[in-house]
Order: structure tokens, then C-alpha cells, then sequence
């Protein structure tokens, strides 16, 4: 980030609604004890997701790559009062962070925490979601999407992270790197898909918001 982005950054964290004592709380933790925190969404875009969810008026949510749980609760926080966010991870190691923090943060009852590969647990989950997450491993997003597309409602949304990679994609020397091959495949897949509307948000490390027709 330079000088005015970062002041931007800092500007909008501190005129946004207040991060809660719990995501804090989880914030320190993963920091402390679990490998790659840069992977929180953070707060800026954990509110993001919130207000999303909550101006959807989501009823079904279906996250992949929950890693500490951090996006969970704030795609949880917005959901309508009966509704579910189911999320998926691969490493049971995370398990038992993500299972303290929803319970400290009050929403266990609305989400169902799958451990196990997404690309089995996604054909088993036999729902239709308002809105999917992906912000999993890259090399398979295309696949994850492709999965998921079925189990989107009409005029629901999937909302894809990290799709501009750290500015790789446009450098062509990185393409050969599998991660950035692939975002570069997805942008482009989810471009020419004819059965949903697109546009790339490009905040943080780039959200592409995709609406189902
Ligand atoms: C970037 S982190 C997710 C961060 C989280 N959404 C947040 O904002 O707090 C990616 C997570 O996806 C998980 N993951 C990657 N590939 C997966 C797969 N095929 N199935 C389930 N989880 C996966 C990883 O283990 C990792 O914990």
C-alpha cells in the first residue's frame, strides 16, 4: 500500500461501524497460534461481508475455506434470523479455533461447520444457497465454482476473494505460477460465462461479485 491508500485503509477502519471485542479476540488468537494469519479476511472486509449478507436479507450461505472462522461470523452476523451459513475446511486442525469462536460469538446455532475437501462435501450439501463464498485454495476455483453454480438460486450471488492475487495476474513472468494461472483462468471463465453478471470490486485483493441470471 502507498502513503494515500493506507491512510484511506486507516480512515475507513476508523470511521466504520467497531470491530467486536470477539473478532478482536479471534484476530489475536490466529495471529498467535495458527500459521498464515495474513489469510483473516480482517476487518474492513469482514464488515463487507456483514452488510452484504444482512442487505441480501440471506437466508443460506455457503462459505469454502473457513480457516479460523473469521468470515463465518461476519457473513453469519447478517444472515436473516432463521437462516444457515454453512462453511467448509480442509484442515481439522482449525476445527477446534472456528468452534470456540462461534460459540463466543453467539452464532453456533446458525453455522455448520464441515471439515473435509470441498469438492466432496459440496455435492453431499443438498441445498440452494442466496449467496456462496469462495476464498479457498486458488488452483481449484473454477472447479469450486462450477460445483457450486447449481446450488446458487436464480438471481443469487457468488462472491469470489483474492482475484486480483496480489497484482500477479498482470504480470506475465508470474502466470507460470499454478495460483496465478488459475485466478488468470477464473476472471476470465466467470467473464464469458453467459448464465450470470459480473463485476470485479477491486478492494483489498479484489472481490469478484457474480450474480446467477
Ligand atoms: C484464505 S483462507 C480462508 C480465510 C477465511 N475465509 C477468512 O477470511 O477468515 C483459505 C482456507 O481454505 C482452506 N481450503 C483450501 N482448499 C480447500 C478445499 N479444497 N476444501 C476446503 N477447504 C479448503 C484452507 O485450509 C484455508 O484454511
Amino acid at each position: 500500500m502507498n502513503l494515500i491508500e493506507q491512510k484511506i485503509h486507516d480512515y475507513a477502519e476508523e470511521i466504520s461501524s467497531t470491530e467486536n471485542d470477539i473478532l478482536k479476540q479471534l484476530t489475536r488468537e490466529t495471529h498467535l497460534k495458527v500459521m498464515n494469519p495474513i489469510m483473516l479476511c480482517g476487518f474492513l472486509q469482514g464488515r463487507f461481508l456483514a452488510m452484504i449478507s444482512s442487505m441480501m436479507r440471506a437466508e443460506s450461505i455457503l462459505e469454502i475455506g473457513t480457516y479460523t472462522g473469521y468470515s463465518a461470523i461476519c457473513l453469519a452476523q447478517g444472515l436473516q434470523e432463521h437462516g444457515t451459513l454453512h462453511t467448509i475446511e480442509k484442515d481439522p486442525e482449525l476445527e477446534e479455533i472456528c468452534r470456540k469462536y462461534f460459540k463466543l460469538s453467539g452464532l453456533e446455532n446458525k453455522i455448520q461447520l464441515h471439515i473435509g475437501d470441498a469438492m466432496e462435501v459440496i455435492p453431499n450439501l443438498d441445498m440452494l444457497f442466496d449467496l456462496v463464498y469462495i476464498d479457498c485454495d486458488k488452483e481449484i476455483y473454477t472447479d469450486v465454482y462450477e460445483l457450486v453454480f447449481e446450488k446458487v438460486k436464480p438471481r443469487g450471488y457468488i462472491i469470489a476473494d483474492n482475484v486480483l492475487w496480489h497484482g500477479k495476474i498482470f504480470d506475465e513472468h508470474q502466470q507460470d505460477d499454478k495460483e496465478t494461472k488459475a485466478i488468470v483462468e477464473f476472471n476470465r471463465y466467470v467473464k464469458n460465462d453467459k448464465r450470470a453478471e459480473n463485476y470485479l470490486l477491486p478492494f483489498r485483493d479484489g472481490m469478484m461479485i457474480i450474480q446467477k441470471k
